[in-house]
């Protein structure tokens, strides 16, 4: 294992009855990378996402985050989990907080921050992706553009050392699709470590520095982007390739 690595996945499998959504993965992830997960339907890619922070229970196999065994009985998971921020296609904020409470909510109660340090760094966040100005308003009074950029910060607000999308635009009507990229390339070019499904091939071609194909359980393939888009090497990778460009 190299030193470097943020994440380290061994052997990881997630069974449902018969049925194999995780059938040995084995990965790293490493500091600073964006990593773009791609693959058809069912192909294991949203079990794999919430199998790192153990939203789903991994059958077998090991999963290191920063040095610790998170598959570990033992460990304490809410610890390792404040770490890694998750957007999900639906936003997931609470309805009946104003997006300042949304965003300062977890930060005081699990970070301990004060009120004014929690406020002065979600305000400094939605500042950010241009919404400074809604700190006051509901969720509903957004636009489905606007709630992913909150949810975006919002999981900011924590801190994390890996963000991880699972199909983030997809929820979202084509002309909200941009800004809500946008807020994420930002935040690939700060340096922030990521793990994004997405069918957004022209967000994984400017950002990703990896590319993985999942199918049928196992990670099949990857490469750098720009290998991966012009030199797929399995025929598996080359039919959904032409089957989603
Ligand atoms: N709670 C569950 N119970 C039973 N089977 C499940 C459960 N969650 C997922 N599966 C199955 O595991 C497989 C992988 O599902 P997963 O949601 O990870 O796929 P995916 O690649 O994210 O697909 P999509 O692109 O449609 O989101 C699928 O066959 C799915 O039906
Ligand atoms: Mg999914």
């Amino acid at each position: 294992m190299s030193t470097d690595a943020l994440i380290t996945v061994k052997d990881l499998v997630k069974s449902y009855g018969q049925l194999h959504a995780l059938n040995g993965v084995s990965t790293e992830i490493k500091k600073g990378e964006v990593v773009v997960i791609i693959g058809p339907s069912g192909s294991g890619k949203s079990t794999f996402l919430r199998s790192l922070n153990l939203l789903e229970v991994p059958s077998s196999g090991q999963i290191i985050f920063e040095g610790a065994d998170i598959t570990d009985p033992k460990v304490d998971i809410n610890k390792h989990r404040q770490k890694m921020g998750m957007v999900f296609q639906q936003f997931n904020l609470f309805p009946h907080l104003t997006i300042l409470k949304n965003m300062t909510l977890a930060p005081m109660k699990l970070l301990k921050k004060s009120k004014a340090e929690a406020e002065a760094k979600a305000m400094e966040l939605l500042k950010r992706v241009g919404l400074e100005d809604r700190a006051n308003a509901y969720p509903s009074q957004l636009s489905g553009g606007q709630k992913q950029r909150i949810a975006i910060v919002r999981a900011l607000c924590m801190e994390p050392d890996v963000m991880l999308f699972d199909e983030p635009t997809s929820a979202l009507d084509p002309e909200m699709v941009g800004e809500v990229l946008d807020v994420m390339k930002a935040l690939a070019k700060s340096g922030m470590t990521m793990i994004i499904v997405t069918h957004e091939m022209g967000f994984a071609k400017e950002a990703a520095t990896r590319v993985i194909f999942m199918d049928q359980g196992k990670m099949i393939e990857e490469n750098t982007p720009q290998e991966f888009f012009t030199n797929p090497k399995t025929d598996r990778c080359k039919n959904f390739l032409n089957s989603i460009l």
